[in-house]
């Protein structure tokens, strides 16, 4: 049975905005992203919003709904009370270009800092992987990049001058993948640590609660990571080069 939701959704670009309150019809079945369409449709030609696959897979359609970080293709209508008023407003962590659209280029720019797998001289075929190592990267690389973990964080929600320094869960996992697997011949623990901001996650696994697939962000990628880093610092030899000014 349809019914007509209340809707407050945020309106404006980079300069200002405000929540603008709007009464659209909802059917059974549907979705956030379904009504905000509705809305596009009816009442707000001009609300920008950006979303790709309504499928939960491509990442696009992130923003925080009733104030939690959320994908709007994946948020049913089901999950609010028909009185209740839903609240759609832009991830708050990255700026604003227009209504519910953000600027998330911060993410590319910490992606392509990471230095690439290099697998060294290995011919194809020489090396055999694994099974609990493939399964350890399989999950990572469920990631759908909808930085809905990287705008949760607190180490940069609230705090622009630690951009800099941190890339963010997202990133950070994508280093741990890359220390982690067998093949791969660099050592990143240092700079996961001063270059990345391993050092500024505090394990509060806000990230891990917000992440749509179900990534065990905190608990498979940044303690583990946190581990060696520790492991490296306390490995003897390492402690030798650094008094002798080697390593
Ligand atoms: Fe989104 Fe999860 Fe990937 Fe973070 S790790 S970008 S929350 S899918
Ligand atoms: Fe941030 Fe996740 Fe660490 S929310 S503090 S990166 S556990
Ligand atoms: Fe693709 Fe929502 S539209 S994840």
């Amino acid at each position: 049975m349809g019914y007509k939701a209340k809707f407050r959704v945020w309106r404006g670009d980079a300069g200002e905005g405000e929540l603008k309150d709007y009464t659209v019809e909802v059917n059974e079945g549907e979705v956030v992203l379904d009504v905000i369409h509705r809305l596009q449709a009816t009442e707000a030609p001009d609300l920008a919003v950006r979303w790709n696959c309504k499928a939960g897979k491509c990442g696009s359609c992130s923003a925080e709904i009733n104030g939690r970080p959320r994908l709007m293709c994946m948020t049913r209508m089901s999950t609010f009370t028909e009185d209740e008023t839903v609240t759609v407003t832009p991830m708050r962590t990255f700026p604003v270009i227009r209504d519910l659209v953000t600027d998330v280029s911060y993410n590319y720019e910490k992606a392509r800092e990471i230095p690439a797998f290099d697998g060294g001289d290995v011919k194809p075929g020489e090396f055999r992987m694994q099974q609990v190592d493939v399964e350890r990267s399989q999950e990572f690389r469920k990631c759908i990049e909808c930085f809905l973990c990287n705008n949760t964080c607190h180490v940069i929600r609230d705090h622009e001058e630690n951009k800099e320094h941190f890339s963010g869960p997202r990133f950070l996992m994508r280093v741990a993948e890359l220390e982690m697997h067998p093949a791969d011949v660099h050592d990143r623990r240092q700079i996961a640590q001063d270059d990345f901001g391993l050092g500024y996650c505090n394990i509060t696994k806000c990230c891990t609660e917000v992440c749509p697939e179900h990534i065990k962000i905190t608990d498979n990628a940044l303690i583990p990571m946190k581990e060696r880093v520790v492991g490296r610092r306390y490995d003897p030899l390492v402690w030798l080069g650094s008094k002798i000014g080697v390593v």
